[in-house]
């Protein structure tokens, strides 16, 4: 049993994840971020979760790496890392997650936010990669997906100056979809979680694939996966499913084949 995790057992396809270390802020150290791994590793293999929302506190998503634990490691315990491989499973992970962030999300915190495929954040959510004052940089993506999402000047001025954003200058910028009440931050999330667990299950991933794909690949060849993901889902019964509803006027029913 996760211990500085709390599940939500999978409500309509959603599972809900909440960090929970509240005496460090949800840093993340190497055991929250191994029961978020393992967590999302089950979720994966499981056809009950369609959809994955992580939360935090209304104090804080997550204030970074733990420092402390951070501290004790030198050059060789940095390469060795087990942490490296718990983001790796967590940039895996195949199913859509939305990030639910109110407060802190800082460093590692905001790294993670920036593993979801949407992030909602409540007014008074800040968002920064703040690694710079400790003299050293972001380590779990936050140079390459922070610059993706905002752009050349802003991001460089988040990681050299690790002066935080407020959540209005983040959807500005377009880091976040939807800024809400602090207090319905995830049950919005939760919503958007629910539309999309109801949706044919390949074509979500397929399409999620393929928006993955635009990130990091040219256009022709993002193009090219997009045609192949979208020819495959022809040969889905969710896809017939789907069209016959449309002309039967009725909701369709996904079975996720
Ligand atoms: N690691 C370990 N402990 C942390 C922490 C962190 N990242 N952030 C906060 N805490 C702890 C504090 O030490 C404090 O513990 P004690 O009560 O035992 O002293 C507790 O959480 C509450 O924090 P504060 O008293 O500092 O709360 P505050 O409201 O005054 O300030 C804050 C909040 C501005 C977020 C401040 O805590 C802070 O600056 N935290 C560090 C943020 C940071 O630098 N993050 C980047 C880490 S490096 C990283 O993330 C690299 C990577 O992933 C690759």
């Amino acid at each position: 049993m996760p211990t500085t995790l709390k599940i939500t057992p999978p409500l309509e396809g959603v599972l809900c994840i909440t960090l929970n270390r509240p005496e460090a802020l949800n840093a993340l150290n190497t055991q929250l971020l191994g029961e978020l791994a393992d967590t999302l590793n089950s979720a994966d293999c499981d056809d009950n979760v369609r959809a994955v929302v992580i939360t935090g506190s209304a104090k804080a998503f997550a204030a970074g790496a733990d420092i402390n634990e951070m501290a004790e490691r030198d050059l060789v315990g940095m390469l060795e890392d087990p942490r490296q491989h718990h983001w790796a499973t967590i940039t895996r992970f195949r199913k859509p997650i939305i990030a639910a962030v109110n407060g802190y999300a800082l460093g590692g915190g905001c790294e993670l936010a920036m593993h979801a495929d949407i992030i909602i954040a409540g007014e008074s959510a800040l968002f920064g990669q703040p690694e710079i004052n400790l003299g050293i940089m972001p380590g779990a993506g936050g140079t390459q997906r922070l610059l993706r999402a905002v752009g050349k000047s802003l991001a460089t001025q988040m990681v050299l100056t690790g002066e935080p954003i407020s959540a209005r200058r983040a959807l500005e910028a377009g880091l976040i979809s939807e800024i809400t009440q602090p207090e319905l931050t995830l049950e919005r999330a939760m919503a958007i979680a629910t539309r999309i667990a109801a949706k044919a299950p390949l074509a979500v991933r397929l399409a999620r694939e393929s928006l993955h794909k635009a990130m990091d690949t040219d256009l022709a060849t993002g193009l090219r996966f997009e045609r192949h993901a979208f020819t495959l889902l022809a040969g889905t019964a969710d896809r017939k499913e789907g069209i016959r509803a449309f002309q039967e006027k009725r909701p369709a029913t996904f079975q996720g084949h």
